[in-house]
């Protein structure tokens, strides 16, 4: 067992673990945060991604021995409300990204982590940062994807409202 001491969604949580257990378990089944899903399990499809000190993080792979003390996740329950969602996730709905959902939490993730980086991207700057995360979609297609993060970054730079969108 592991003692391990990380900041999830802004609130400090002391866990005892198990080393051998992946960080997507430890959400999951620990700290009922459920969105992140497990997908493949091995690391291919960004499913389960979280941020991790800034980083689009696997979590079905990482294992919490590899997790450092101290460490800031952020999971997609800690990226908008319900009653206060992130232009992303309004972005999200606005476009039509979702049809089954599965792969939604890990990309707007990725994009998250890319708009924070990034706040002006090209749409060519989208489309290789997704491919280069390797997030998969098999169901929208990924254009309403790219559609979809251009016009949150135009809202996350003040350019336009999240009621704009909708
Ligand atoms: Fe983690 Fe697919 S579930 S990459």
């Amino acid at each position: 067992m592991i003692k391990k001491t990380l900041k999830i969604n802004g609130v400090e949580r002391i866990l005892i673990l198990d080393k051998d257990e992946t960080l997507a378990q430890v959400l999951r089944n620990h700290l009922l945060l459920t969105g992140c899903k497990i997908g493949c399990g091995e690391g291919h499809c960004g499913a389960c991604n979280v941020i991790m000190n800034g980083k689009v993080t696997r979590s079905c792979i990482y294992k919490m021995s590899r997790v450092p003390d101290n460490a800031e996740i952020t999971t997609i329950e800690g990226v908008g409300t319900i009653s206060d969602m992130h232009p992303i996730q309004v972005a999200w709905m606005a476009y039509g990204c979702a049809q089954c959902g599965f792969c939604s939490p890990g990309f707007i993730i990725s994009a998250k982590v890319l708009l924070d980086n990034n706040p002006s991207p090209t749409r060519k700057e989208v489309r290789d940062w997704f491919n280069k995360q390797r997030n998969l979609c098999r169901c929208t297609g990924y254009k309403p994807l790219i559609d979809a993060t251009m016009a949150a970054a135009a809202v996350m730079r003040g350019e336009m409202t999240k009621e704009d969108l909708v």
